[in-house]
């Protein structure tokens, strides 16, 4: 395993982790624990986690897992994130209460004393920034919460941010969660630019695969039944992933870019996740996965980032433009 620092903190993350979006909480337990001990003996230190994953389910899993397998607490991260705890307006958003409130929920669910990573799951635009960024540090200074961050926010939000922890002394985030992939890229690449470089901002990124998009199994018309888009409740992001204009755009250009991964012998999945870990401004691609098979072919996708080289990315680069 190859570990990397997150941002500028102390803290070595394994440059894969695991997620539970749409899985934890839906696929058998059993399948979810067979995940979590493959990506632990494969030396992946980072489980990352949500409120709203399966309306907390997920984290309730999760939970048992990590006692079941006991591993040390001090061997590995696991991360919730705080926005969409339920429908009364006190359990949206990053209001002091929600996020003390979340956090506290989020540690009884998944039964451990602190959240390594927390994050703010979204911008809260009607909450005051100042709230935001103290009642973090709050947590921190508590010991429940050891590094604090943000998912899908905008640059100026997360500048706003660094210079109200300035101005207040108060510690900064260090990491944002993006989604980044060959077809999402613009945060990562020009958005953020300067936070990389002046701020030292780690990053932990979602959905490379595109949602399976970049795997190939929707080349075919027939969506695989036992696929998350076969999933009624998951119909929006079927629709977004595979349906729309963009969506079938997508599915040529993987099509093409499956040619390349077939060149390199390495599967359009591994080829995809190799392309993230080339970004040095990435900490850790956090992979999906509600199968075994899947979890092992992507771990492998480390050992072929060196396949990349600048021919094979300029390749990519002509397909991501046509
Ligand atoms: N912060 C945020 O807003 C946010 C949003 C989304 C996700 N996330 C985090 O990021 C994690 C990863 O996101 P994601 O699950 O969307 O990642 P992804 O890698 O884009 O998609 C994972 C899915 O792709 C399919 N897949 C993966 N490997 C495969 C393989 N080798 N062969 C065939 N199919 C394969 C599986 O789909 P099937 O299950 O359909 O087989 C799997 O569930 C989540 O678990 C969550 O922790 C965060």
């Amino acid at each position: 395993m190859e570990y990397r620092k997150l941002g500028r903190s102390g803290l070595k993350i394994s440059a894969v982790s695991l997620g539970s979006w749409l899985t934890f909480g839906r696929i058998e337990d059993s399948v979810a624990k067979d995940l979590m001990a493959t990506a632990y003996e494969a030396g992946i230190n980072f489980f990352d986690n949500a409120e709203v994953y399966m309306a907390g389910q997920s984290e309730i899993v999760m939970g048992k897992i990590l006692k079941e397998l006991n591993f040390g607490r001090d061997t590995y991260c696991v991360s919730s994130k705080v926005f969409w705890g339920g429908d009364k307006p006190t359990q949206l958003g990053l209001s002091r209460k929600h996020i003390m409130e979340a956090c506290h929920a989020a540690l009884k669910r998944l039964q451990v004393e602190y959240l390594d990573l927390y994050f703010c799951h979204r911008p809260d635009p009607e909450t005051p920034m100042q709230e935001i960024v103290r009642s973090m540090n709050i947590l921190i200074e508590q010991g429940k919460v050891f590094y604090w961050g943000t998912s899908e926010w905008s640059g100026e939000q997360l500048d706003e941010a660094f210079t109200v922890s300035e101005q207040l002394g108060l510690i900064p985030p260090t990491m944002e969660q993006p989604q980044y992939n060959m077809f999402h890229r613009y945060k990562m690449e020009t958005e953020f630019s300067h936070l990389f470089k002046e701020k030292g901002l780690g990053t932990t990124i979602w959905s490379p695969l595109a949602s399976g998009v970049l795997t190939g199994k929707y080349f075919d018309d027939e969506v695989p039944s036992d696929s998350r888009f076969a999933n009624q409740a998951n119909k929006t992001f079927r629709e977004r992933g595979i349906e729309s204009e963009s969506g079938k755009q997508n599915l040529i250009k993987a099509k093409k870019l499956k040619t390349i991964a077939d060149e390199l012998d390495i599967t359009l999945a591994q080829f995809a996740l190799a392309w993230c870990l080339k970004n040095h401004n990435v900490s850790t691609v956090i992979l999906g996965a509600s199968k075994q098979y899947q979890l092992e072919e992507n771990i492998k996708s480390l050992a072929h980032v060196v396949k990349l080289d600048e021919e094979v990315l300029s390749k990519v680069e002509k397909i991501l433009a046509a």
